[in-house]
């Protein structure tokens, strides 16, 4: 299984950007706790950042074939990119929506994703443990709610 890790604008910042809200870990601290809990799950990983709307979704087109799962923080796209949507949804990967911050307790702004309908599930407020959360959730992306149980 090989999972796609995208992470968009400021995020190369973190440690250092409103700590009181993101917390002190640095994304090179995120990317190597994410390898460890990979490795240990038997995923294999790729971890990007850019700024660039359109860097994350040229990423995003070329995963088709390539990864199984995408997961993305795209950060303050999240809550404008059409673009960003209509790449993830074109591909048809199963892609998980991250934050480090709860969003839906933040400004009103960012209570709205435009990704969050085209992607399988949303994690958010857990810090950089949201992450490793997703790491978790990739392995299990296409299992039922009920466990594939007959109902
Ligand atoms: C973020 C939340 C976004 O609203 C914000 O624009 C970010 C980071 C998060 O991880 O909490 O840049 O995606």
């Amino acid at each position: 299984m090989k999972v796609l890790f995208l992470n968009g604008p400021n995020l190369n910042l973190l440690g250092q950007r409103e700590p009181e809200v993101y917390g002190r870990t640095t994304l090179a601290d995120i990317e190597a706790n994410v390898r460890k809990e990979a490795k240990a799950l038997k995923v294999e990983i790729d971890f990007r950042q850019s700024n660039l709307e359109g860097q994350l979704v040229d990423w995003i087109q070329a995963a088709k074939g390539e990864f199984d799962v995408i997961v993305i923080n795209a950060a303050a796209y999240t809550h404008t990119s059409i673009a960003l949507r209509d790449a993830i949804s074109a591909v048809g990967i199963p892609t998980i929506e991250i934050h480090l911050s709860n969003v839906h307790a933040r400004e009103k702004f960012r209570h709205k994703s435009l990704i969050a309908p085209v992607c399988c599930g949303q994690i958010t407020g857990f810090g950089a443990n949201s992450y490793i959360l997703a790491v978790q959730a990739s392995v299990n992306v296409n299992a039922k709610p009920d466990g594939g149980k007959k109902r």
